[in-house]
């Protein structure tokens, strides 16, 4: 588990990485993709696997260490019922399939999310292929999954609470270092850089808490067609970004590291 103490981009100010060290990214416009070309929509989301496939192998060719994708909000229950199950039965063949490869490439693989709403074959898959890489530190891949960013505050908020039930006292500051070990993503540095493709400019749920000071990118590009060539030209865009954390430019070209308080 990441220390809050050193790595909160709110406690601390972290430290900046020539190439972002995480990456969190909201897979957009599968279905876009599709209808452009008169095919169904789930197609494009088989295409979409295929994308991710080669995003992982890129991100990992050029040191990124944390790879983190949003592949299913809790709000896409919301959809027609035949594209939530195709959804379900892709992730499960996707998972039986990649396992292998994920494990000899040193990849840890984890999925974030209320999980309870998936079938037991699904849960078991996912349980099988996180087990088959749980060795792996090369590279983390994250798949959120019924994920919503204000789930993850508040199951955190209650596991806090039922670890210091003092804390729910009337008055009483919850300090930040307290909640955070509780969040899904309590074992990763925040995101760097947030990418999200198919050229809506919003957060849709994902990582409301980690995103505190994450660098924003968005595309036009629909995920499928998302490839190294995107991902350098999100990188390079990273790489223009002055990270001030609340400072001024005069602080940061000082390399002036002021405490927090
Ligand atoms: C993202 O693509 C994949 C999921 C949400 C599962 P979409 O399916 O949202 O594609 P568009 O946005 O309709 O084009
Ligand atoms: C966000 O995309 C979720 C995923 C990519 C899994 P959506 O397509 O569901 O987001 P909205 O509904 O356009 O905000
Ligand atoms: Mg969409």
């Amino acid at each position: 588990m990441i220390d809050p103490q050193t790595q909160s981009s709110t406690l601390i100010i972290p430290a900046v990485h020539e190439v972002p060290q995480h990456i969190a990214m909201i897979m957009d416009g599968n279905g876009r993709w599709a209808n452009a070309r008169h095919l169904p929509r789930v197609v494009g989301h088989e295409r979409g696997v295929a994308a991710l496939r080669q995003v992982v192998e890129a991100c990992m060719r050029r040191g990124v260490r944390y790879l983190t994708v949003f592949a299913f909000s809790s709000e896409n229950w919301r959809r027609p019922e035949d594209e939530v199950s195709f959804l379900m039965g892709l992730f499960i063949k996707a998972l039986e399939r990649e396992v292998r490869d994920l494990k000899a490439n040193g990849v840890r693989l984890r999925v974030i999310g209320d999980l309870s709403a998936f079938s037991k074959r699904l849960r078991d898959t996912i349980s099988r292929a996180e087990q088959a890489t749980a060795e792996n530190e090369q590279f983390y891949l994250t798949v959120a999954a019924n994920y919503g960013g204000r789930w993850d505050i508040l199951q955190a908020t209650r596991k806090m609470l039922d670890q210091h039930p003092e804390l729910a006292a009337p008055g009483r500051p919850i300090p930040e270092e307290l909640l955070s070990p509780h969040l899904s993503m309590n074992f990763a540095p925040e995101p760097d850089l947030f990418i999200r493709t198919g050229g809506e400019e919003r957060i849709s749920n994902f990582l409301l808490w980690q995103l505190a000071y994450t660098e924003f990118y968005f595309t036009d590009c629909f995920w499928p067609e998302f490839d190294d060539v995107q991902l350098g030209l999100a990188i390079a865009s990273y790489q223009q970004r002055e990270r001030r954390f609340g400072r001024t430019s005069a602080q940061v070209a000082q390399q002036c590291s002021v405490p927090v308080s």
